[in-house]
């Protein structure tokens, strides 16, 4: 399930929330973090800082808020939301099932990297641009090895909270929490709408065709 063709690994990087509970060798981790590392940020100040988490009581803690923020606000979204444009309804009634059982068993994804910022009391709109870049370095990354992640921004609802589990200082900030761990499942390509639909041709609204 390993691959160096970054157009395969882009095409089939789904979402993997099952989990193994199998340890991931350091020095896989330690090459997804090069990879993050490696990302274009603002002015190459590098303001970033990653944990990788293995502690079970803070990946708990914030499982907790991970869930409340499910039961509260994200859960009964799914339940009512149309299935995104090029999904059939299996296709997200199957996402829906899986968005539920990372919610069960986030903690216990083997390894957590925190994607961080030191951005001060006030970030703002521009500061996610320097730390996302390397968070999908890090997801090709981990596609490429063979390995298991997802994006996740949920425990931002209890942004101050999760934070506080983390041990992280004042004046900095998670902005994703990737788990990762063997996939249960199989890479397979991901389902996103037509290119024609969603690509302009130079005036807003003109279907490109190139
Ligand atoms: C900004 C952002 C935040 C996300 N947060 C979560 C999350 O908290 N939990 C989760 O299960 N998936 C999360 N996802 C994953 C998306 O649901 C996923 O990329 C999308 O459904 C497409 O899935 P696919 O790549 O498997 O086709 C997030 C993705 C992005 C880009």
């Amino acid at each position: 399930m390993t691959s160096t063709d970054i157009f395969e690994i882009m095409g089939t990087m789904r979402a993997m929330r099952r989990l193994k509970p199998d340890a991931v060798p350091d020095a896989l981790i330690r090459k997804i973090l090069e990879a993050g590392v490696a990302a274009p940020n603002g002015g190459n100040f590098q303001t970033w800082r990653f944990m990788v988490v293995k502690d079970p009581v803070p990946k708990k803690a914030v499982q907790l808020l991970y869930k409340r923020a499910f039961d509260e606000t994200i859960g009964p979204r799914y339940a009512t939301a149309a299935p995104p444009p090029g999904v059939s309804k299996e296709r997200y009634a199957r996402q829906h099932a899986a968005v539920e059982y990372l919610t069960e068993h986030f903690h216990e994804a083997p390894v957590w990297i925190v994607a961080c910022l030191i951005d001060g009391a006030t970030p703002n709109r521009m500061a996610g641009a320097s730390i996302y870049p390397a968070v999908q370095n890090m997801l090709l990354a981990t596609r490429a090895l063979g390995l298991g992640s997802t994006l996740t921004t949920r425990h931002l609802l209890f942004a101050k909270e999760a934070d506080a589990a983390l041990g992280l200082p004042d004046g900095v900030h998670s902005y994703a929490i990737l788990p990762i761990g063997y996939p249960m499942g199989k890479f397979g390509p991901v389902g996103r709408t037509a290119l024609g639909d969603v690509v302009f041709s130079e005036t807003w609204g003109t279907r490109y065709e190139g």
